[in-house]
C-alpha cells in the first residue's frame, strides 16, 4: 500500500459495480444458470433427488467364538469380529440407530472347517447361537444368514469340491437347502444365498416352505461377481481359497448376463436380489431396478470399505464425506438398500446431520 491510489472516478465505480452484480455486457444471455439451484444449503437441500437414510443401511458384523471379544481385522480398519455378546451389544446400537437388519457372518474355527462344510449343518454352530442371542435381546431388528459353505470349508469355496476340482452344482444346493432350514430354526429373518449355485433359490425356497417357514424371507445374491474387492473379507473369516470362484461367480465383464441370473431368481422365489459388489458395479444395479423394479439391493464389500478406510487414514481423501458419497451412489443407481461396513458410523453421522 505504497503507492498513492487515485479514487475511481464515479462511471468507473459503476462499471466495477455492475459487473459484480453480472448485469455487465460481458453477461451471457442464459435462460437456464443451473446454478441458481445451488446457490445455497437451503437450495440444495430442496431440489435434492436422493436421500441417504438409516432405513437403507444393512450393517454385516462378524462373528467369533469367545466372550468380550473384539479382534481386529488386518485389512479392515474400525471394524472387528465380535463374541456373541459383543454381537448383541452391537445389534442394541444398531436398533438405536435405527438400522433396519443385520447381516450375520461366523469365522469358524479352523479346527471345525472340513472339505464338506459340514459345521454349516450344526443347529448350535457360531452362527446360529448368535441370531439365537440376538433375537432374544433385540427382537425388533432384522437378521440377515449367508447361505453359502465358505466359512466352514477348509478349501474356502462356497460349494462342495469334486475330486477332480469341479465345483458340484445339485449336491451344493442339498447341502445349501439344509443350511438354510438350520438357520431359519434359529431365528434367521432373511436367508442370503451368496453361493451362486444354479437353482439354490428354488430348492430353498421349497424347503422353507416344506418346513413351515413361508415367512423368511430369500435376499437372493443374484449378480454376484468373481470379484478381487472380497480379499478382506477372507481375511476376517480366516478363509483360505484354494483356486478362485469364477466357474460359479459372474465374469465382471458381463451385464446382461445380471438379467437373466435375477430373473432366474425372482422366478424361483426371490423377494430380494442383490447385486456385488457396488460401487464398481453401479450400472448393474442400475439396469436391475429398471428392468425389474422389485427390492434391489447392494453390497458395498470389504475391498471398497477398506480403500475409503486405507486413502483416509493417509490423509489423502476426506473419508467421512467419501462414506456419505459411495453410499449417496447406491441410493441414485437405483440401490433400495446397502449392505455396508459403515452402516453404523454413517446411521450416527446422518443422525448428527438431519437429527
Ligand atoms: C461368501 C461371501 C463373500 C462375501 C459375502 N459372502 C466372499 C466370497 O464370495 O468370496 C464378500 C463380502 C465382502 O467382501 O465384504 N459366500
Amino acid at each position: 500500500m505504497s503507492a498513492r491510489i487515485a479514487p475511481f472516478s464515479r462511471p468507473a465505480a459503476r462499471e466495477i459495480a455492475r459487473e459484480a452484480a453480472g448485469t455487465a455486457s460481458s453477461a451471457l444471455a442464459l435462460r437456464h444458470r443451473p446454478r441458481r439451484n445451488r446457490k445455497s444449503e437451503w437450495a440444495r437441500r430442496l431440489v435434492r433427488e436422493h436421500v441417504l437414510t438409516a432405513d437403507d443401511l444393512i450393517w454385516p458384523l462378524f462373528v467369533i467364538e469367545g466372550e468380550g471379544r473384539h479382534d481386529p481385522i488386518r485389512a479392515m480398519p474400525g471394524v472387528e469380529r465380535l463374541g456373541i455378546d459383543e454381537i448383541v451389544r452391537a445389534a442394541e446400537r444398531a436398533a438405536a440407530l435405527r438400522i433396519p437388519a443385520l447381516g450375520l457372518f461366523p469365522y469358524t474355527d479352523p479346527a471345525l472347517r472340513d472339505a464338506r462344510g459340514s459345521e454349516a449343518l450344526n443347529a448350535q454352530n457360531l452362527v446360529c447361537r448368535a441370531v439365537r442371542a440376538v433375537k432374544a435381546a433385540v427382537p425388533q431388528i432384522g437378521i440377515i444368514t449367508d447361505v453359502a459353505l465358505d466359512p466352514y470349508t477348509d478349501h474356502g469355496h462356497d460349494g462342495l469340491v469334486h475330486e477332480d476340482g469341479r465345483i458340484l452344482n445339485d449336491e451344493t444346493v442339498a447341502v445349501l437347502v439344509r443350511q438354510a432350514l438350520v438357520q431359519a430354526e434359529a431365528g434367521a429373518d432373511v436367508i442370503a444365498p451368496s453361493d451362486m449355485m444354479d437353482g439354490r433359490v428354488g430348492a430353498i425356497r421349497e424347503g422353507l416352505d416344506a418346513a413351515g417357514f413361508h415367512d423368511v424371507q430369500i435376499m437372493a445374491y443374484s449378480a454376484k461377481y468373481a470379484s478381487a474387492f472380497y480379499g478382506p473379507f477372507r481375511d476376517a473369516l480366516g478363509t483360505k481359497l484354494s483356486g478362485d470362484k469364477r466357474t460359479y461367480q459372474m465374469d465382471p465383464a458381463n451385464d446382461a448376463e445380471a438379467l437373466r441370473e435375477v430373473a432366474a431368481d425372482l422366478d424361483e422365489g426371490a423377494d430380494m436380489v442383490m447385486v456385488k459388489p457396488g460401487l464398481p458395479y453401479l450400472d448393474v444395479i442400475r439396469r436391475v431396478k429398471d428392468a425389474f423394479e422389485v427390492p434391489t439391493f447392494a453390497y458395498q464389500v470389504s475391498g471398497e470399505y477398506a480403500m475409503i478406510q486405507a486413502a483416509a487414514q493417509n490423509g489423502w481423501i476426506d473419508g467421512e464425506r467419501a462414506m456419505l458419497e459411495s453410499l449417496t451412489a447406491f441410493k441414485r443407481a437405483g440401490a433400495d438398500g446397502v449392505l455396508t461396513y459403515f452402516a453404523p458410523r454413517v446411521a450416527e453421522k446422518l443422525k448428527e446431520m438431519w437429527g
